[in-house]
């Protein structure tokens, strides 16, 4: 299998947390050189990793080093500029999520990439975790009957002080409408071909972050309900519940037996679904030590995703994400602070 060598920009927290770990396990890729605008995280890398090849800018790096993939992980308001420099270098780009920080720039990336010869991968991690997959297909059979209403529930559990300060400010690309609610955004997007008409939303600075936690409303074109409540420091929940006209989906990302599909009519906590959960859970026991390997549910997200883009790169699969659809969920995060900052609904042909 071809080995492909990848430089990396931005080297802070989901670089170290996500990445190196995940690509670490893939004999497929060599990480060949990193970019940090701090000397100190770099300094670190050499020291942890062993990466020898490290630089303060980004534009040095693509010159200097041979490589097939440039990876950003650096903030928002930097991805758009860094990944178009990438594409004009002829290089594959993974790019974070969310893609770019306006409509505007998004415009820009897909007209660059048009004209480029490199694939192409937007890091929503979550379309590759199992559960949001195997909620795609039931979707997909029409198994729930006509979507009436959607919850979710999505926060990522950082402790304030953890958190790197443009995650703090919406200005510079942070708070829990830009960070956290695009997740849910584009699995909607992914999942629905009836897109949002209109969306209505509400914010508050807890712990002195903006829009942390959020809530948002958003309405379809059937008329189905969406209510959220999304934060970057409550704690740990990934809570989805689908109610469609027939069944009921409830959908724990983060749990390997998290997926469940009731007949209408069974109340939340039947002890006869009680107990087929704890069948399925037993059923799922024996497949917990390959879990293990990979570093567990939300790990496998980013082994799933790397693995797909190799095989884009190398036997032209496609990836499971594009920049077009990426632009619907930069025009809903839009609406969400539009709302917000407006006090009202916001329809969302107005952009
Ligand atoms: N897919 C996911 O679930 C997930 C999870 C966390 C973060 N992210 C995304 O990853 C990106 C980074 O988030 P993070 O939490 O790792 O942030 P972070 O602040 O921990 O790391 C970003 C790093 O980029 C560096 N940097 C800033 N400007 C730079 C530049 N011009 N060139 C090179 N390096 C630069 C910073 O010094 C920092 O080390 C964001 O887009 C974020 O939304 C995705």
């Amino acid at each position: 299998m071809k080995t492909l060598d990848i430089g990396f920009i931005g080297c802070g927290g989901v670089f170290n947390k996500r990445h190196y770990p995940t690509l670490k396990r893939l004999p497929r890729y060599r990480i060949v050189a990193c970019c940090d605008t701090n000397r100190i995280k770099l300094d670190k890398l050499e020291r942890d990793y062993g990466i020898k090849s490290t630089f303060t800018d980004y534009r040095d790096m693509l010159q200097k080093v041979p490589m097939d993939i440039a990876a950003v992980s650096s903030p928002v308001t930097t991805h758009t500029q860094i990944a178009m420099d990438i594409l004009d270098a002829g290089l594959h780009l993974f790019l974070e999520k969310p893609a770019t920080f306006t409509i505007e720039e998004c415009d820009r990336l897909i007209e660059k990439a048009k004209s480029s010869p490199g694939k192409l991968i937007i890091g929503y991690n979550k379309r590759y975790m199992p559960n949001i997959r195997k909620a795609k297909q039931a979707l997909e059979r029409g198994e729930l009957g006509q979507i009436e209403a959607v919850q979710f529930l999505f926060s990522t559990g950082h402790r304030v002080a953890e958190l790197p300060d443009w995650r703090k400010e919406r200005a510079l690309g942070g708070g829990s409408f830009i960070e956290e609610s695009c997740h849910i955004l584009d699995f909607w997007n992914w999942y629905s071909d009836k897109p949002f008409n209109r969306v209505c939303s509400a914010t508050s600075r807890l712990g002195g972050c903006d829009d942390n936690p959020v809530a948002f409303m958003a309405e379809n074109q059937d008329g189905a309900l969406f209510q959220a409540l999304v934060s970057d420091t409550l704690p740990d929940q990934n809570r989805f519940t689908i109610l469609g006209k027939d069944k009921v989906m409830r959908l724990y990302t983060h749990q390997f037996d998290g997926f469940e599909i009731q007949p209408r009519g069974v109340y939340d906590g039947d002890l006869k679904q009680r107990l087929q959960n704890g069948v399925k859970f037993i059923r799922y026991l024996p497949q917990i030590g390959t879990l293990w390997k990979v570093g567990g549910v939300y790990h496998l997200s980013y082994y799933y995703m790397w693995k797909n883009f190799h095989e884009a790169i190398t036997n032209n699969v496609p990836v499971l994400n594009s920049l077009e659809e990426t632009r619907n969920v930069q025009i809903l995060i839009k609406a969400l602070v539009d709302s917000a900052d407006q006090n009202k609904w916001i329809e969302i042909n107005r952009y």
